[in-house]
């Protein structure tokens, strides 16, 4: 097969959900026709149990153990899939967002009794900004749910998407009879099983009498009334508005009665899209393009402090990347390459020899690696996207132990190129602050610096809001801002201003005070 080809059949997504609604068994399900794997119940998930939240060795223990299921690949039909899983907590949401740009769509898991959930809002957040096209996925209809149609209404009021229903639910929870496949215009008529597939018929003209045999009258009144309201409301679905991002088609079923998911999968690789051209700083990157490029989106490090060693998960986004072939570290200029890439298939991690874009290679790596960096056959090529979030929670971090200020500087640099969390410096008082979204990353630092870097670190409670990096094409009134504000400026990581806001109110004020100053809530704009 050649170049174009191998890209060209590749499907590269995420699943988000709202912890519970049921990505897990959905992404189960996937894997289980695709062949990955053979019964239900087989995959280690990336799921973090209920009863670990506030544990968080026993949730890195999780993590440690979903390396492997970090990404998963495998073939279905002439496609080749790649999920990319992402954490459920929340506190590891920074992780989700990272991981969302190094996939081409996505599929949305909604519960049909709960509707739209904060996380799932959040995480769509992310969507918009990227245009990412989104599929949702109505799950659990084998339950009492909503209203189908107000559950429609929901979507679109709260993830700001237009929807358009590909499939259509004759019931739900005890009297849930099937779906009627728009899409593919036949029935799928519903028995619970958590193994194998239902049955589907072709049904082309639902105004034949032959519906009533399946469904019964009184379903297939109602079936056919809603059908006709879905062609009044909704327009007739478009792939390009799906493509853009702004229309989300819609199925549902119940992921763990294996029930839609199949009609989910079929509908998704004819119409998600094979890898896009992702924008770099210098040019947009064509995905056919010969020549190999790719960007490190994520790292996870071996918590084991006998072996510091980390996978740096990269995303492949031009041409081919082969085993053994030297490659430019864009950051560092200088040749690398590897002798050990990993990919992931079937629930396994082996060694390749060639990954094409679209795909995600794990290069074992001890430190070379951060989060946002190049590589490629020779150009000095920088892709953006892997924005940083204004963190939600911020603490001062201090030295515990004098004798190790070496150790303690080196291991919050590692942490922070990992991006566990993100580092700012006070620049009245040189101060450093670590923000982060969730409280354990808090303990996950000081448990790291002191087991993988010797080193002691104390926490000190500094009251933040938010922290803002600002721009201005004004350079005078940049310039009185940072002196006005001294005690509240700092730098980031790579040197860029940011403002730290302690309250909704200062921020509002220094808003209306500097109209010529831009303030963003994430580092790249
Ligand atoms: P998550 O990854 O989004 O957090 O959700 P997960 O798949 O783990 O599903 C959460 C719970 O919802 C699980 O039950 C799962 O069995 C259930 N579930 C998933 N899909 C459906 C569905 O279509 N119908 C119904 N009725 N339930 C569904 P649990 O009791 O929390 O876990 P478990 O002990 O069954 O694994």
């Amino acid at each position: 097969m050649n170049l174009a080809d191998e890209i060209k059949r590749r499907r590269t997504f995420a699943i988000i959900s709202h912890p519970d609604a049921g990505k897990t068994t959905l992404t189960e399900k996937l894997l289980l026709f695709g062949g990955a794997i053979h019964v239900a119940g087989a995959v280690k998930s990336n799921k973090i149990k209920k009863t670990a939240t506030s544990d968080w060795m026993e949730i890195e223990k999780q993590r440690g153990i979903s390396v492997a299921t970090s990404v998963m690949g495998f073939e279905y039909r002439d496609f080749k899939i790649n999920i990319l899983d992402t954490p459920g907590h929340q506190d590891f949401a920074e992780d989700t967002f990272r991981t969302l740009t190094a996939v081409d769509s996505v599929i949305i898991v909604i519960d049909s009794a709960k509707g739209v959930e904060t996380q799932t809002r959040k995480l769509m957040q992310v969507c918009r900004m990227r245009k990412t096209p989104v599929m949702v996925f109505m799950n659990k209809m084998d339950r009492e749910g909503r209203d189908p149609f107000d559950l429609m209404d929901e979507v679109e009021a709260e993830l700001g998407i237009k929807v358009r229903p590909l499939s259509w639910p004759i019931n739900m929870g005890q009297n849930f009879k099937g779906v009627y496949n728009i899409y593919k215009e036949d029935l799928n008529l519903y028995t619970p099983n958590k193994q194998t597939v239902s049955e589907t018929i072709e049904f082309k003209d639902l105004n034949s009498t032959e519906l009533e045999n399946y469904i019964g009258e009184k379903d297939a009144a109602k079936l056919r009334e809603d059908l006709d309201l879905i062609q009044g409301v909704y327009n007739p679905f478009n792939i390009e508005e799906y493509l853009s991002g702004d229309l989300a088609p819609v199925f549902f079923g119940s992921a763990l009665n294996t029930f839609g998911v199949k009609e989910l999968l079929d509908c998704f690789v004819e119409i998600a899209p094979s890898p896009r051209p992702i924008e770099a700083i210098e040019r947009k990157v064509d995905p056919m393009e010969q020549a190999f490029s790719g960007f490190v989106f994520k790292i996870h490090a071996n918590m084991d402090p006998n072996h510091r060693s980390c996978i740096a998960f990269v995303k492949v986004c031009s041409g081919k990347f082969e085993r053994n072939v030297n490659y430019k570290h864009v950051r560092f200029n200088r040749l690398m390459k590897f002798a050990a890439p990993t990919a992931f298939m079937a629930q396994r991690k082996e060694t390749v020899d060639e990954a094409y874009a679209g795909d995600i290679v794990g290069l074992p790596d001890n430190g070379n690696f951060k989060i946002g960096d190049s590589l490629s056959s020779g150009e000095d090529i920088h892709f953006k996207g892997l924005p940083s979030f204004s963190p939600e929670m911020f603490q001062y971090i201090e030295n515990a132990d004098p004798m190790k200020q070496k150790q303690l500087q080196k291991g919050i640099d590692q942490l922070m190129d990992e991006g566990v969390a993100q580092l700012f410096v006070n620049q009245f008082n040189g101060r450093k602050i670590i923000g982060t979204v969730g409280q354990l990353q808090f303990e996950v630092i000081q448990y790291r610096l002191l087991h993988e870097y010797n080193a002691q670190c104390r926490w000190e409670p500094i009251r933040l809001y938010k922290a803002c990096w600002i721009k201005s094409d004004d350079a005078a009134e940049l310039e009185n801002f940072k002196k006005r504000k001294y005690q509240y400026m700092a730098k980031d990581k790579e040197g860029r201003d940011v403002f730290l806001a302690d309250s909704a109110y200062m921020l509002q004020m220094a808003q209306e005070d500097f109209k010529n100053i831009r303030f963003h809530f994430s580092s790249e704009f």
